[in-house]
């Protein structure tokens, strides 16, 4: 009885102690968490109620404006669960963790694909339009990929490794059917800080390597992995940073308003020579998360907080005092960090937030079609194929792949116009062709025109 009466006592004891514990640690954690809370809630308050009001205006926009939105489905049960969308043509699945970043190889034969499951995959998507994609694994042994790209030759692509916090090189095996074999780790480059990285990019001449911090510092490199120069973006905070499609120019934008673009120049003999500020695109009033090129760098899109997206043309003779000229200037549905893409030609602009995206005509910035709820998190990469009849997205575990389909309106726009001019008879069976083929095509996949 006695010992009985002692073991409950200690027992009870015990388990107060352990409740009592419990309980400290519990308004502990909470006047932490609080603390944590104010101070970003502080921060961001401003910046919260003025995009609170841009919200509301938008709605209002949104709601007074025709435009074509159809929203995918996710059909099955939360296990197996499958999104459907008129405009898809395929989704690429072999991840099993977000995918953070993809690239098209220069032949356009292979995407890569990296997330932070741990892998690398290179899809087959010499034929888009085939049903089942094939992909090879490679393992990013106790660390994952942040971002890859594809080197110009297609032999090998780099990756920017997360905790080891530098730049990694894998070389293509081929096999003798010409298909990939494997891919192994040729160069790793030296580690040069301990801020993530928010951009990596090779030039598409193959004559630099560019990786830039969150905070200031970009730095150019060698394909070999030596550095050529280290600039400081003036930032405050470093959002983007990316080489141009024709490999002269980078640009980076970040926490201050304006988008810095740099060119980088080699001698006859190929040597570096200098890398100087060439102009800013001016204009937005809040931080920049996102930029993109068109195929030979005549354009610039730019997509802010403050709400809105910029057009830029960049045609410009610089070296003589011509500033780039702003060509459009549209307002988005703001929700997190939004991303940007702009097709080859520059005819379309195609914005991401908050796991959809919007397409808008780059010749009068009218929203055009958008595209509900592709995944449930964020989009984490937006992009078009070389052909521009595609658009790309990744986020959750998948890469979608869309019609470009505010790109055969355009088309269909563009041969109506034309049709009003005088034609021979011969030009207008041709146009008349573009306009029947291309609204067949939209009518196939949901879309009256
Ligand atoms: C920059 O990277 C560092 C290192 O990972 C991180 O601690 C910090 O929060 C990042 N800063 C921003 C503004 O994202
Ligand atoms: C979209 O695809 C059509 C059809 O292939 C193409 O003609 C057009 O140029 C593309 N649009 C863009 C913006 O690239
Ligand atoms: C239209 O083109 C035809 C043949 O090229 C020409 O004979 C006719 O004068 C043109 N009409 C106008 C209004 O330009
Ligand atoms: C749409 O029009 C373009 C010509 O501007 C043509 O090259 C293309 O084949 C058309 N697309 C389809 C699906 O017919």
């Amino acid at each position: 009885m006695d010992s009985e009466g002692n073991f409950i006592e200690i027992s009870t004891i015990l388990f107060t102690t352990f409740v009592g514990v419990c309980v400290l640690l519990f308004f502990y954690i909470v006047k932490l968490l609080n603390a944590e809370n104010k101070n970003v809630d502080d921060k961001g308050k401003n910046e919260k109620r003025s995009e609170q009001i841009e919200k509301k205006k938008e709605s209002a926009i949104s709601k007074s404006k025709k435009k074509t939105s159809i929203e995918g489905r996710w059909t099955g049960r939360s296990d197996k669960q499958a999104y459907t969308h008129p405009w898809l043509l395929t989704s690429l699945k072999g991840h099993t963790s977000e995918v953070l970043d993809m690239d098209f190889s220069s032949n356009g034969k292979y995407l890569a694909s990296c997330a932070e499951d741990r892998t690398v995959l290179l899809w087959d998507v010499k034929d888009l339009q085939q049903k089942d994609h094939k992909s090879l694994r490679i393992n990013i042994e106790f660390d994952y990929a942040t971002f890859v790209k594809w080197s110009p030759d297609s032999k090998a692509f780099l990756i920017h490794k997360f905790n080891g916090n530098c730049i990694e090189v894998y070389k293509i095996e081929k096999k003798g059917d010409g298909t990939i074999g494997s891919a192994v780790k040729a160069i790793t480059f030296t580690k040069v800080c301990d801020d993530d990285i928010v951009g990596l990019g090779i030039s598409s001449n193959g004559k630099f390597i560019i990786s830039c911090s969150n905070k200031t510092d970009l730095v150019i490199w060698d394909l070999r992995g030596q550095q050529l120069a280290r600039i400081d973006t003036y930032l405050m905070n470093t959002y983007c940073a990316k080489i141009s499609l024709c490999g002269k120019y980078i640009v980076a934008s970040g926490f201050a308003p304006d988008v810095k673009v740099w060119e980088v120049t080699f001698s006859k003999n190929g040597e570096f020579q200098d890398v100087k500020r060439v102009y800013d695109l001016t204009g937005h009033t809040s931080g920049v998360y996102d930029v993109a090129f068109d195929v030979d760098s005549s354009h610039i899109a730019t997509i802010s907080k403050d709400g809105t997206w910029k057009l830029f043309d960049t045609k410009i003779d610089y070296k003589r005092g011509e500033d780039p000229h702003l060509k459009l200037t549209g307002k988005y549905k703001q929700g997190g960090v939004a991303k940007i893409a702009l097709s080859p030609n520059a005819e379309v602009v195609a914005v991401a937030s908050s796991g959809s995206i919007a397409l808008y005509s780059a010749s009068n910035g009218q929203l055009q079609h958008s595209v509900e709820k592709i995944f449930n998190g964020e989009i984490t990469s937006i992009m078009f194929d070389s052909t521009g009849k595609y658009l790309l997205v990744s986020g959750d575990k998948h890469i979608r792949i869309f019609h470009n389909v505010t790109g055969y309106c355009c088309e269909i726009e563009r041969a109506k116009e034309k049709l009003k001019q005088n034609q021979t008879a011969t030009t207008k069976d041709r146009l008349q062709k573009v306009i029947r083929d291309n609204e067949s095509f939209l009518n196939k996949v949901g879309i009256k025109v």
